[in-house]
This record gives C-alpha cells, sequence and structure tokens, in this order.
C-alpha cells in the first residue's frame, strides 16, 4: 500500500500521517484499536475518565494491539462549587426541560466535577501511552516532566500563534493546530475563545512558520484530499475527528450519527450551552432557544454535569433536541466507513489528491 512518511510519523512510529482525535465520550477501545491497527495514531479522550477505567481501557487496548496509541486530557481548571444563587438560576432555566423528558429537576450540581488531575497523571505514567496531548490548556512543567520521563511524547492543543509559542516554551514534542472548523472543544486557554476564530488554512501555516516543532492540522478535514492540503500547508498529520465518529466503532449514539449525515453543508454552530466552553456542533432546538434567549450558564464544566441528563434521555428517545451532536463545518462530508477501511481510504485518497496535482505540473 501506498503512503507518506513525515519527521512526526517517523517520531511516533505510525505508518501514515493520520491522526485519530481523541474525543471524550465517543472513542472506544474498539475504534482506538482498529485506528491503531490500520497504521494511524489512535487515541482516547479521556478528560472525564476515572482513572482505573484510563488503565482498564489501555489494558484492553493492549490486548487487542501492540500499536502506538494517544490519550488526551482536558487542562482546564476546574471549579469550586458555584454559589446556591447561580446554581438556582441555571436549574430554574431547565426546569420545564427536566419535567417534559420526566427527569428528576435536580436540587443543586456539586462537585466533584471532573477526575482528580493528578490521579489521571499518575494514571498515564503506568500506562505509557505513546503520547499524551493536552486540550483546553496547558499543565506545570512538573507535570510535563514527570510524563515525559516515562518515555511519553507531548503534543498541545493551539488555536492561535500565541498558544502554539505558549507550548513551544513548555517544551511539548507537537503542535495540534485546530482551526474554527473544529467540532467539539474550542481548545482556545489565552483568548477568549471567540475572538480567536482562525479558519484551519491560515492557522496551520501561521503556526508552522511561527514554530520549530512538527504541526498536527485539526478542523474540517474529512478525506484525502484535505489531508493533502494540510500537508501543502506544512503540517506533518491530520488529526481528524468528525470523520471517525461515523465509523460503527465509535461510542455517538444513532441520533448524533444522523444529525452529522443528514446536515445539508454546515448546519453547525458554536455554543456555550452543554458545558459553559464553546463547542461546535449541529444546530438543534436548545441551542436555538439559547440564540433568542441566552440561558443562565454555569462555569466549565458545571454546566456539563448540569446538562448530562438532558443529553442521556435526548439520546435514549432518539431526538436531537438536547443532542450534544458535536460535528466540525465540513462533517457532511463524512463517510459511514469502518475505521480500518476509512484510514485505507483516507491514505489512498491523499496519495492520489498529489498524484493528480503533480499531473498539473508543465515541465
Ligand atoms: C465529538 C467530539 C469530541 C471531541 N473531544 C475532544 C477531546 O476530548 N479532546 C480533544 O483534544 N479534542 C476533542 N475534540 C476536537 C478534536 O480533537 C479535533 O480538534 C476536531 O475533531 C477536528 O475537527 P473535525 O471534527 O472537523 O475533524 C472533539 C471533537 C469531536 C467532534
Amino acid at each position: 500500500m501506498r503512503t507518506l512518511q513525515t519527521d512526526l510519523c517517523r517520531m511516533l512510529q505510525i505508518d501514515h500521517p493520520i491522526v485519530q482525535a481523541p474525543m471524550a465520550g465517543a472513542t472506544t477501545v474498539e475504534l482506538v484499536a482498529a485506528v491503531c491497527e490500520a497504521g494511524a495514531l489512535g487515541g482516547f479522550g479521556h478528560a472525564y475518565t476515572e482513572p482505573d477505567s484510563m488503565r482498564e481501557d489501555a489494558g484492553a487496548l493492549r490486548a487487542r494491539s501492540s500499536r502506538p496509541f494517544a490519550v488526551n486530557l482536558f487542562a482546564a481548571p476546574t471549579p469550586i462549587e458555584p454559589p446556591e444563587e447561580q446554581q438556582q438560576e441555571a436549574i430554574a432555566a431547565l426546569r420545564g426541560d427536566f419535567e417534559r423528558l420526566g427527569l428528576p429537576v435536580p436540587a443543586r450540581i456539586p462537585p466533584a466535577y471532573a477526575p482528580d488531575r493528578a490521579q489521571q497523571i499518575e494514571a498515564i505514567c503506568d500506562m505509557r501511552p505513546a503520547v499524551l496531548t493536552l486540550h483546553l490548556g496547558d499543565m506545570a512543567p512538573e507535570t510535563l516532566a514527570r510524563v515525559r520521563s516515562v518515555g511519553v511524547r507531548l503534543g498541545g492543543s493551539a488555536t492561535s500563534v500565541r498558544e502554539a509559542r505558549h507550548f513551544e516554551a513548555l517544551g511539548v514534542d507537537f503542535i495540534i493546530a485546530q482551526g474554527a472548523e473544529a467540532g467539539g472543544h474550542r481548545g482556545t486557554f489565552l483568548h477568549v475563545p471567540e475572538h480567536v476564530m482562525t479558519g484551519t488554512l491560515a492557522l496551520v501555516r501561521q503556526i508552522v512558520q511561527a514554530v520549530h516543532l512538527p504541526v498536527v492540522a485539526a478542523g474540517g478535514i474529512m478525506d484525502g484530499t484535505a489531508i493533502a492540503a494540510v500537508l501543502a500547508l506544512g503540517a506533518q498529520a491530520a488529526q481528524l475527528g468528525t470523520a471517525f465518529l461515523l465509523c460503527p466503532e465509535s461510542g455517538v449514539s444513532e441520533v448524533h450519527r444522523q444529525a452529522i449525515m443528514h446536515m445539508d453543508g454546515d448546519e453547525t454552530t458554536l455554543t456555550r450551552v452543554f458545558s459553559g466552553k464553546p463547542t461546535r456542533g449541529v444546530r438543534n432546538m436548545l441551542i436555538e432557544r439559547d440564540e433568542r434567549a441566552p440561558f443562565p450558564l454555569l462555569p466549565f464544566p458545571v454546566q456539563q454535569k448540569l446538562m448530562a441528563p438532558l443529553r442521556a434521555a435526548s439520546a435514549r428517545d432518539g431526538s436531537p433536541d438536547y443532542l450534544a451532536g458535536w460535528s466540525g463545518q465540513a462533517g457532511s462530508l463524512a463517510r459511514r466507513l469502518p475505521a480500518r477501511d476509512l484510514v485505507r481510504t483516507l491514505v489512498e485518497e491523499t496519495c492520489d489528491t498529489i498524484a493528480r496535482l503533480h499531473s498539473f505540473m508543465v515541465p
């Protein structure tokens, strides 16, 4: 099989310059194993995963594949419990929705809001994945040094040149340049996220020129033509999220898959309603209500905990109304293929595109 090897492929010991985005709530052992076995970099979105379950996932993966894999954590600070009044206001705005779905209305949203970060890092040091990537922030240099000391490579998500330089100064091995097209959470941590909405085309080129590290392009990449495009911009790999959501191995609900597949072009938008931080997903009833009359929001990820029962009920009922239907802007181009076939197709398309461009050259 033809393929392309970049320096980053050699550093990470992967066959193809393709990274399956680590997606909290969507990446299963089956998906990661299939991607790794196909020669791309598979990875777990472990942001909300307890350390023991992280270890279990790593064990289950290693029983299926001895290939390198990645783990991703969120690095945003976890807030203390919001004031009672703020909680009551946020709950009251959704009271009718809880009642309509036959769910108990929460009295308050108590901690814990996220797994213990220090224990997650200990789990990483036990698991020793090939790669740890950080989203929504950075971590203390001592923490990164500890992870690095057990042989784990580090990647950081940047949505601006400033964030990319910040990660370079922290000594990471590569940068993930996340363009505004990307599905899921904006990784922004040094700016107001809505102020840095640079698209993948502009961002990748800017970051490639600004730092001396390999760059992985993310956002709006669904096929090999787009992979060839970001390689042309100087990226050393492409990270695809939405494209892998439609694989049968992914963990998302059928209603989420249908929402992506039935988009007519780009029907996504950025919203804070599901987690408190901006995320890109398919428009639905709740997002449009928030656009007409904004909900009082709790800080990230407390809002996520408040919304969790509504999201689960929506998936259970096969309704898109409360679905956190994360998707990138190019989601309508995603294909319903098994992960192994998707990786192969992406590699073939990338090579075909490069050959096609080459054929345009006039000697
Ligand atoms: C369902 C979903 C969940 C995501 N969860 C995470 C996550 O946990 N960590 C992370 O670094 N990025 C996450 N992302 C963002 C991806 O890493 C990546 O930036 C994005 O998928 C690229 O855009 P695309 O969806 O157009 O391919 C998520 C994306 C989606 C679609």
